[in-house]
């Protein structure tokens, strides 16, 4: 298959703080832009880092041709990421790996879940979608909270969790999606790799099929290092090239 993704240096059209430590930023390429598909992601550099950093798409504008991301600053990339400027210009390679699947059958119901920054790649895929389901977004504190509003736009059916209480359930987004999730569901999965164990296990007690999207640390994006290499039905694959989605009944955590 042909393989279409880009390596080059673009400027930064936007790079700005939502909330706490967490941001959104910019970038316009509508080769990018035309053929990223919900699920795929971007390994983007700047100076002062040696190995670029994996992030999901969040949205793209075809007309545009912008594309965006939303990351939380954790360690020195992401804060390096967060202090450059509009008009700076940084590396991006993309898109790169496979996506969700979007093909489900008229009667079922899509139920995303997403922990975290998991929300950024659940983003993209429930504007691709063409049916709108159920969004289980489970967070610490309410503060946390990102793009409610853009889902509920979108017409999604929206439950919330976080873990102090301060907004929705209290507890994990988990307990919610055990109690709630009907068999006619069509599970897509990205956060925090213990909440996407739960998930699945609980997807696969009750024999439910859906996606998960793995984060592993990776160092060059294309297959080539092997760095984010994870068993998956029993035999080595790279998420970065071969996932990040891969469907849940071919995934055991060790
Ligand atoms: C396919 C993919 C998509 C991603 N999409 C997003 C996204 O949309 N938004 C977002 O905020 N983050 C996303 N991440 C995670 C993001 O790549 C890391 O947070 C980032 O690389 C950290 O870089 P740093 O230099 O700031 O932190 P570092 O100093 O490298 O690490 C800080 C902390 O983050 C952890 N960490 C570093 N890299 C990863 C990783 N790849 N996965 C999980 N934990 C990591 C480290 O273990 C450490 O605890 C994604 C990761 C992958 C693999
Ligand atoms: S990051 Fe190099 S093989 Fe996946």
């Amino acid at each position: 298959m042909d393989i279409k993704r880009w390596d080059y240096q673009l400027e930064i059209v936007e790079n700005k703080n939502i909330c706490l430590n967490f941001y959104k930023f910019s970038i316009v390429s509508k080769e990018i832009a035309t053929v990223a598909v919900a699920g795929q992601f971007c390994m983007i550099g700047f100076e002062k880092i040696f190995l670029r950093r994996p992030l999901s798409i969040y949205l793209v504008d075809k007309k545009k041709g912008t594309v965006s991301f939303l990351y939380k600053v954790v360690g020195k990339g992401t804060d390096i990421l967060s202090k450059l400027s509009v008009g700076e210009k940084i590396n991006v390679l993309g898109p790169l790996g496979h996506g969700y699947n979007l093909d489900i059958e008229e009667k079922k119901e899509p139920v995303l879940v997403a922990g975290g920054t998991g929300i950024a790649s659940i983003h993209f895929l429930a504007n691709s979608l063409k049916i709108k389901g159920s969004l289980y977004y489970g967070v610490r504190k309410k503060e946390e909270l990102l793009c409610l509003d853009k889902f509920e736009k979108m017409g999604w059916k929206i439950f919330v969790s976080t873990e102090d209480g301060s907004y929705g359930y209290k507890g994990f987004i988990t307990d919610l999606l055990q109690k709630q999730i009907k068999q006619e569901s069509v599970v897509y999965v990205c956060g925090p790799t213990p909440m996407m164990k739960k998930v699945i296990d609980i997807a696969k007690g009750k024999n439910i099929f859906g996606y998960a999207s793995l984060e592993q640390k990776m160092a060059c994006g294309m297959g080539v290092c092997q760095g984010c290499a994870v068993k998956i039905s029993n035999a080595y694959k790279m998420v970065c090239k071969d996932g990040p989605v891969f469907s849940i009944n071919d995934i055991y955590f060790e």
